[in-house]
């Protein structure tokens, strides 16, 4: 053939191959999710094979292990006991709470990692909903009071960046105003822009005991079939004074990953969730894939989409392949 161009000329050798290479994954990209429960025992969760319910102790050690590969921030998700539920999630702002004192550990042995907290009710109201219930109606004014409240307690406790999931109306904005108020201009809000209704927490709310008891998160999380509608959401945030946006779930949403990235100068995280993260295991677990090749593959489709950062539960094992 008579072919002047030829672009596998740009694919002959790995050589060549790293140098036209246009996404590159690094451990900084990644933030580790951590769960963690009120006993002295770590508990692997049999929702998410490789995860575990860590106790305090364990927890610190896991984080530990996590910034010593380069992984610069830890997310904290908490299961509390059913004794200390109520309707209105008082448990979230207690000082002395799970959450609160997880925080203090983990500051005190590690300094320089980032620690990131959930800002929602699930784990802390009967409903087990993100926002308070009444008659069946999840309330969104009444919600972000109760969601400031958690995240100065949680911003006191030492948390570096605040994370709010719970996806009301408003709550970025109240949120920086609470915590401006109370002297954490420092602390970054990183906001669930775009989270979607999405079946695909499944494992997540099984690792919790967070599922709802009644209806689902349809009138507060985004409808999986909407794009404009991300956007709109992205223009709150940003006016209200977010530091960073985030897609949820991801490797499902890669277009509205990079529709954000597209229309934001912000940073953009991702949240690789249970769900994905489950079907790599389960698809690797009998060798149908190749569990390390696909779980790369996941990540980088995913900061390619436009990504910044990513939440996943991979983080250990892919900045391991990293260092190789
Ligand atoms: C709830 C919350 C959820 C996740 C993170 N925060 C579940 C939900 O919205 O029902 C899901 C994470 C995952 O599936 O990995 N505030």
């Amino acid at each position: 053939m008579d072919l002047p161009i030829r672009p596998r000329r740009n694919r002959k050798s790995a050589g060549v191959r790293a140098l036209t290479r246009e996404t590159l994954l690094s451990a900084g990209d990644f933030v580790l999710p951590l769960f963690l429960h009120d006993l002295e025992v770590d508990e692997p969760i049999e929702s998410m094979p490789g995860c575990t319910r860590w106790s305090l102790d364990g927890l610190v050690k896991e984080a530990g292990e996590a910034l010593a590969l380069g992984i610069p921030a830890v997310v904290l998700f908490p299961a509390i006991e059913d004794s200390l539920k109520t309707k209105k999630a008082e448990e979230c702002f207690n000082a002395e709470g799970l959450v609160p004192r997880a925080i203090r550990a983990l500051k005190a042995a590690h300094p320089d990692l980032q620690v990131m907290t959930d800002v929602a009710l699930d784990p802390y109201n009967i409903d087990g909903h993100d926002g308070l219930v009444e008659e069946g109606e999840i309330l969104n004014d009444e919600t972000v009071e109760v969601l400031c409240k958690q995240a100065v307690c949680q911003a006191e406790a030492g948390a570096d960046i605040i994370a709010p999931s719970d996806m009301m109306d408003g709550r970025v904005a109240a949120l920086r105003e609470a915590l401006d108020a109370a002297g954490y201009e420092k602390v970054s809000i990183c906001s669930y822009t775009a989270k979607y209704a999405s079946a695909y927490y499944g494992p997540f709310r099984g690792a919790l005991g967070s599922a709802p008891k009644a209806g689902d998160k349809k009138t507060y999380q985004l409808d999986p079939a909407n794009r404009r509608e991300a956007l709109r959401e992205l223009m709150l945030d940003e006016e209200e004074g977010a530091d960073m946006v985030m897609v949820k779930p991801a490797g499902a949403y890669l277009d509205i990953i990079r529709d954000v990235r597209d229309n934001t100068t912000l940073p953009v995280a991702a949240y690789q969730v249970s769900g994905e993260y489950l079907m790599i295991k389960s698809a690797s677990a009998d060798g149908w894939v190749n569990e390390e090749a696909v779980m790369m593959e996941s990540l980088i489709a995913i900061k390619r989409a436009g990504a910044d950062f990513v939440l996943t539960y991979f983080a250990k094992n892919a900045a391991k392949v990293l260092r190789r």
